[in-house]
C-alpha cells in the first residue's frame, strides 16, 4: 500500500510535467504519505581513479572514503566510475579488494579510464569480466536505478552502442509502467553548464544529449548522479537534478576529496551532503607524484 502511495504521487507530480506520456487512469489519492520505506540513502562515490595522482595514496583515500561509507550504512554506494586510471589488471584487483570492504551494497559504473575513449572491445570485456556489467538497473525501495555506460554515448560504437540504446529505453518504460522514479547513475555529464552547450571533453554530443534528455524529462527521470568532472557540477534539466560530484583522488575546483551522502525522502528535490575525507591526508609524498 505504502509503495503504491509512493507511486501515485509520483505519477501525478511527473504527469504534469511530461503529459505527453501521462498514463490514463492514473490520479492522484492522497493517503498514507509519506511512505514509510522513506526516506532511505545512499552514497555517490566519485573518480577514485587508482593511479591518477599517486597510487599509494589513490587507494589510501579510496579505502577511507569506504570507512566513511561504513559508518554513515548507507542503503547502498554507488561508484560512478574512473574505477582505475587505466584498468591494468593490479589495478582493477586493488580496487576491488578495497570496494569489497564496503559494508552496504556496491553498484559501479565505468568512465572512460575504464573502458577508453572510445571504449575498446578489449577493454569492455576486461571491466565485463572483472567487475561486472556495464549497465544494469536495480529496484530499490519503490525507485529504479539504471546504471549506465555514458562512454556508450560518448562515442558511438555501433552494436555496442544500440544495444545500451535499446536496454535503456527499455528499463526506462518499465520503470514508467511500474510508476517507480527514476535514478540515472553514470559517468559523464550530459552536459555542464547549460543543455545547448557544444560537446566538450566533460560532456555528451549534443544530438544525444538532446535526445536522451527528452527521454529523461518524457519518462520520470527524477536524477542523474555521476562524476567525471573532478570538480563539483550541480544543474538541472527542467526539475531533472543533475549532480556531478567531488572525487576521491583528485578535484580541480579547490574542493577538498570527499564523497556524496544523499537521502531520499517524499520531497523534491532530493537532499545530498557533501562528507569530506578525514584527514585529508595522507599527503602526496614528493618522491612519487605523478601517476604509476
Ligand atoms: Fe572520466
Amino acid at each position: 500500500m505504502s509503495e503504491r502511495c509512493t507511486r501515485r504521487r509520483f505519477l501525478r507530480t511527473s504527469c504534469l510535467s511530461a503529459g505527453a506520456l501521462a498514463l490514463p487512469g492514473m490520479e492522484w489519492a492522497a493517503d498514507a504519505w509519506p511512505a514509510p520505506e522513506l526516506p532511505f540513502t545512499f552514497v555517490q562515490i566519485c573518480d577514485p581513479q587508482l593511479g591518477m595522482v599517486d597510487y599509494e595514496v589513490d587507494k589510501a583515500r579510496f579505502a577511507q572514503a569506504v570507512r566513511q561509507c561504513n559508518a554513515l550504512t548507507p542503503d547502498f554506494a554507488v561508484i560512478c566510475g574512473d574505477l582505475v586510471n587505466g584498468p591494468r589488471e593490479e589495478r582493477i584487483a586493488d580496487f576491488n579488494r578495497i570496494r569489497q570492504q564496503l559494508k552496504s551494497p556496491c553498484h559501479c559504473v565505468p568512465g572512460n579510464h575504464d573502458v577508453g575513449l572510445p571504449p575498446t572491445p578489449e577493454y569492455l570485456a576486461r571491466y565485463r569480466a572483472r567487475i561486472g556489467k556495464d549497465y544494469y538497473g536495480i529496484e530499490h525501495k519503490g525507485f529504479t536505478f539504471l546504471m549506465v555506460n555514458t562512454q556508450l554515448w560518448k562515442s558511438d560504437l555501433g552494436q555496442e552502442s544500440a544495444a545500451h540504446d535499446a536496454w535503456f529505453e527499455a528499463s526506462l518504460k518499465t520503470a514508467r509502467a511500474a510508476a517507480r522514479p527514476i535514478f540515472v547513475v553514470g559517468h559523464c555529464p550530459l552536459f555542464t553548464e547549460r543543455p545547448d552547450e557544444p560537446e566538450g571533453w566533460t560532456s555528451l554530443p549534443r544530438p544525444v544529449r538532446q535526445r536522451l534528455l527528452g527521454l529523461f524529462e518524457g519518462y520520470g527521470v527524477v536524477a542523474m548522479v555521476g562524476g567525471h568532472t573532478h570538480r563539483l557540477v550541480v544543474t538541472d534539466y527542467r526539475g531533472i537534478q543533475i549532480v556531478h560530484g567531488e572525487g576521491t583522488c583528485n578535484n580541480v575546483d579547490g574542493r577538498p576529496l570527499g564523497f556524496r551522502l544523499w537521502t531520499v525522502g517524499s520531497a523534491r528535490p532530493y537532499q545530498h551532503q557533501f562528507v569530506a575525507l578525514e584527514p585529508q591526508t595522507p599527503a602526496i609524498p614528493e618522491r612519487a607524484n605523478g601517476p604509476r
